[in-house]
């Protein structure tokens, strides 16, 4: 069995995978379909984003129902059949629980909303304050405010989501018994992995008080003491007693120190961590509706400390550029006009040789990049429909608060795999929810018979797998102060054999003075982006545009 280190989980948005039954949705027989082609990569897991009841209203992150399978995705037997499928080939199933709230559709709400006083503790309901306004300020992350009438009780229920998001209760101990029996109905299934959807926010102050701005409201839910106390019990209840699963947490807006607490092994948390400060250096002042070009100086500050600290503290990172809720990072921090195929390995090499677990989004491994859409109509995300109405009302032109949606929305991401170069990318045979734009260039067909890019990502994976320097290795920070590569070192206790890893973030050649260790040294190229041998070092090394280069020495 192979370590923690030294695997690689793919992600995969269902919706958008493969539509086999011609209604324009992704589907789980049409991953049955596919796998041979997730075999290719040879990864460990593969993290599904959820498929269970759902009325869709946040794509399956409000569920209506733990335990079945929503029937446009597929049935239960689709399910353990992919399961038994994928097990076959060696991949491992990791689920999304999304645990922190459920749909205002979910039987316990609706039981609440009739009046059931046990269903109504299943959720935090207030009273408004005395003057009539709302139980505290708070604003929901997808806008608007975080409360919304809790039918014609006079009450209002939180939702740190959508409205039709209801957040659970974690301090009703009969609430964390409800989930913990969900994940261990997964767990019977054969489910190898579990992503907890925004596992930080679960222990809310149950005294609600107003806040005097963001920063300070996210405190008083994010990362409270209390967390990880229900992390632990969560734990001890379900996963933490089947050593081979894999547990993922997405923990927003948190911070290294209790990173490092959630996952550090002793502490029987969880595995590893996502956190997203890496993908907010392109925020304009903390503003995700903006448009700025990305800060390389704070992207590698960020990543050096995180990967510093973790490594210090004994804590395990979740490693990756793009997910479902993020646009494509060949689009942001690359150039996928001039330089694809080089800045999309050069990403993947910066991100897959740090100390961690890489995770791939479906479609990187072709370098799919943003759809070129042209109205807000093309756009189905609830977040990018309440960004857009607000840039208008803030006074952006529509032109503006557009071009600020196309470049930040998460449907970026959600567009349909491109499997062949036909109009509907060959994900199905009728107009798919989110149309393709880009599938005639860059699609499966296209990278197999002639990329470079996939090819690219199964080297790495496999370079993992066989490398302890990659999966155990210790992290250390080179060129500080280059504003233009990210480099850094592996090595482990022994000191015996070190890995530098270059890459060039810019489409313009650069030449670094090396760290003095490496001056004169005979090396061995493990891995890069452009052919050529290297064997000796002199004092210096020269990046061509998004060039990367791993060696050994
Ligand atoms: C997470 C999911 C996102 C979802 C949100 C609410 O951030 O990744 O897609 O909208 O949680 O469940
Ligand atoms: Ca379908």
């Amino acid at each position: 069995m192979s370590t923690l280190g030294q695997k690689v989980i793919y992600q995969l948005y269902p919706k958008s995978f493969y539509d086999s039954n011609h209604d324009g949705i992704g589907d789980l027989r049409g991953i049955i379909d596919k796998i041979d082609y997730l075999k290719k990569l040879h990864v460990d897991l593969i993290w599904f984003n959820p498929f269970y009841k759902s009325p869709l209203n946040d794509n399956g992150y409000d569920i209506s129902n733990y335990k079945e399978i929503d029937p446009r995705f597929g049935t239960m037997a689709d399910f353990e059949e992919l399961v038994d499928k994928l097990g076959e080939a060696g991949i491992g199933v990791m689920l999304d629980m999304v645990l922190n709230h459920c749909s205002t559709e979910h039987e316990w709400f609706q039981k609440a909303l009739a009046g059931d006083p046990y269903y109504q503790k299943f959720f935090y309901l207030r009273d408004p304050k005395p003057d009539g306004s709302l139980p505290t300020n708070w604003q929901s992350k997808f806008g608007g405010p975080a409360w919304a009438k809790f039918g014609d009780t006079g009450k209002y229920y939180l939702h740190l989501y959508d409205p039709t998001q209801a957040d659970l209760d974690w301090h009703n101990p009969d609430v964390r018994h409800h989930l913990q029996d969900v994940v261990r109905f997964w767990e019977k299934k054969g489910v190898k992995g579990l992503r907890f959807d925004v596992l930080n926010v679960i222990g809310k102050d149950e005294h609600f008080v107003d806040s005097t701005n963001i920063e300070e409201e996210k405190a008083l839910y994010t990362d409270t003491p209390i967390v990880h106390q229900f992390i632990k019990e969560l734990n001890q209840a379900t996963f933490g007693r089947d050593p081979e699963i894999v547990t993922v947490a997405e923990m927003s807006s948190t911070s290294i120190e209790n990173s490092i607490e959630y996952t550090r092994p002793n502490d029987h948390e969880v595995d590893m961590v996502f956190s997203f400060h890496h993908l907010k250096v392109d925020y304009d002042h903390g503003e995700k509706w903006s448009q700025v070009p990305f800060d390389f100086m704070k992207l590698k500050r960020l990543f050096f400390d995180w990967q510093n600290k973790m490594d210090q503290g004994g804590g395990w990172q979740a490693l990756f550029w793009n997910n479902h809720d993020q646009p494509w990072a060949l689009t942001r921090f690359g150039d996928p006009v001039n330089y694809r195929v080089e800045s999309g390995t050069m990403l993947a090499t910066a991100i897959h040789l740090m100390r961690g677990t890489p995770y791939i989004y479906m479609g990187e491994e072709i370098g799919m990049i943003d759809p070129a859409y042209h109205s807000m109509a093309d756009y189905v995300d609830v977040e990018a429909h309440n960004a857009y109405e607000r840039l208008i009302q803030e006074g952006h032109s529509e032109q503006e608060a557009f071009a600020i949606v196309h470049s930040k929305a998460r449907d970026n991401s959600r567009t349909p795999m491109h499997w062949d170069d036909s109009e509907y990318a060959g994900f199905s045979t009728v107009n798919p929810w989110l149309i393709p734009t880009d599938q005639r260039q860059i699609n499966v067909e296209n990278e197999l018979a002639h990329g470079s890019i996939f090819n690219y990502y199964q080297r790495l994976i496999e370079l993992r797998r066989t490398e302890q320097l990659i999966s155990e290795g210790h992290f250390s920070p080179l060129l500080e102060d280059d504003d233009q590569v990210l480099a850094y070192e592996r090595y482990l206790a022994d000191q015996a054999e070190r890995l530098l890893v270059l890459n060039n973030f810019y489409g313009t050649t650069t030449t670094v003075t090396l760290p003095d260790h490496w001056q004169g040294r005979a090396v061995h190229k493990l891995i890069a982006n452009y052919e050529e041998e290297v064997t000796l070092f002199g004092d210096q090394v020269t990046l061509r545009p998004y060039e990367s280069l791993v060696v050994k020495g």
